[in-house]
């Protein structure tokens, strides 16, 4: 199977942990893992219908998902990494900014990535290569090169202490940026750099399967996705700034020192 059709697999079971999210929304209920990090049925049911999905395709492929799903495939070629949930903190307050995220390795490249918003039904996907489609059409980032004419978002630590660098940070981009927010779903960040709807994004806090599939959609969408020190991008390291690859990659860089 190409990427190409491993894609619409990953796009199948992407709608599909949307439609068990959609399911769960009236009667999920909330834990939390430590303060203020939360989960619901609705992650490890999504999870489940998820990885069952691509398990029955792809049974020798290796599996990393956000809920305890770790598993070493036969063929150690590939690995999925999956979000089941992305935005749980909004999906529990019902503020309408999550969605599922799927990506693939290849040889720990990323070669697939995929993320669904069941609120808007988007559907963002990517193959190495082969570019960035939202519901079939071809997408592609913004062109605003200046701080100045630029929204840009970031991703702080759950619960910051004031003193963590990451709220530092977060204060020195605010007065250069046209605006700067903060939403609580990186993989729709991501989607919405690629789609060219927000000029840039970063974070120093993220894990695997936040990000994976994100990166790839910026990526394919003509974006840069970069550490936020500019040196080169990695799946298991917790930072990334993505842009639209312009200059403002390197304006907004050098206030995350
Ligand atoms: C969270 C979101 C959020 C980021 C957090 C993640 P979750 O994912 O991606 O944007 O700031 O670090 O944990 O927990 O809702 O899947
Ligand atoms: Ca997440
Ligand atoms: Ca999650």
């Amino acid at each position: 199977m190409n990427f190409q059709d491993i894609a619409k697999v990953a796009e199948h079971a992407a709608r599909e942990g949307g439609r068990v999210l959609e399911e769960w929304s009236k009667k999920f209920t909330v834990s939390e893992k430590r303060r203020a990090d939360l989960v619901t049925e609705a992650d490890f049911s999504s999870q489940t219908a998820i990885h069952t999905l691509l398990r029955e395709k792809f049974p020798t492929h290796g599996f990393l998902g956000e809920e305890g799903l770790s598993a070493e495939g036969e063929d150690t070629d590939y690995r999925w990494i999956i979000d089941p949930l992305d935005g749980t903190g909004n999906y529990v307050h019902r503020f309408p900014y999550y969605g599922v995220s799927i990506a693939l390795e290849y040889q720990s490249e990323l070669v697939v990535g995929v993320v669904y918003d069941p609120n808007r039904d988007e559907l963002f996907s990517a193959t190495k290569g082969g570019g960035t489609t939202l519901n079939g059409q071809t997408i592609s980032v913004s062109e605003n090169d200046t701080l100045d004419q630029s929204m840009v978002m970031a991703s702080l630590p759950v619960t910051p202490d004031p003193s963590n660098p990451a709220v530092a940070r977060f204060l020195n981009v605010l007065p250069r940026a046209q605006s700067v927010q903060r939403t609580g779903s990186a993989a729709l960040n991501l989607s919405n750099v690629a789609a060219g709807r927000l000029d840039g994004f970063w974070s120093t806090s993220l894990k695997p399967w936040d990000m994976a599939a994100g990166v790839l959609l910026v990526r394919e969408a003509g974006g840069k996705v970069s550490k936020i020190d500019n040196s080169e991008f990695a799946v298991d390291a917790p930072d990334l700034l993505a842009t639209n690859g312009l200059q403002l990659h390197q304006e907004i860089q050098q206030y995350l020192k």
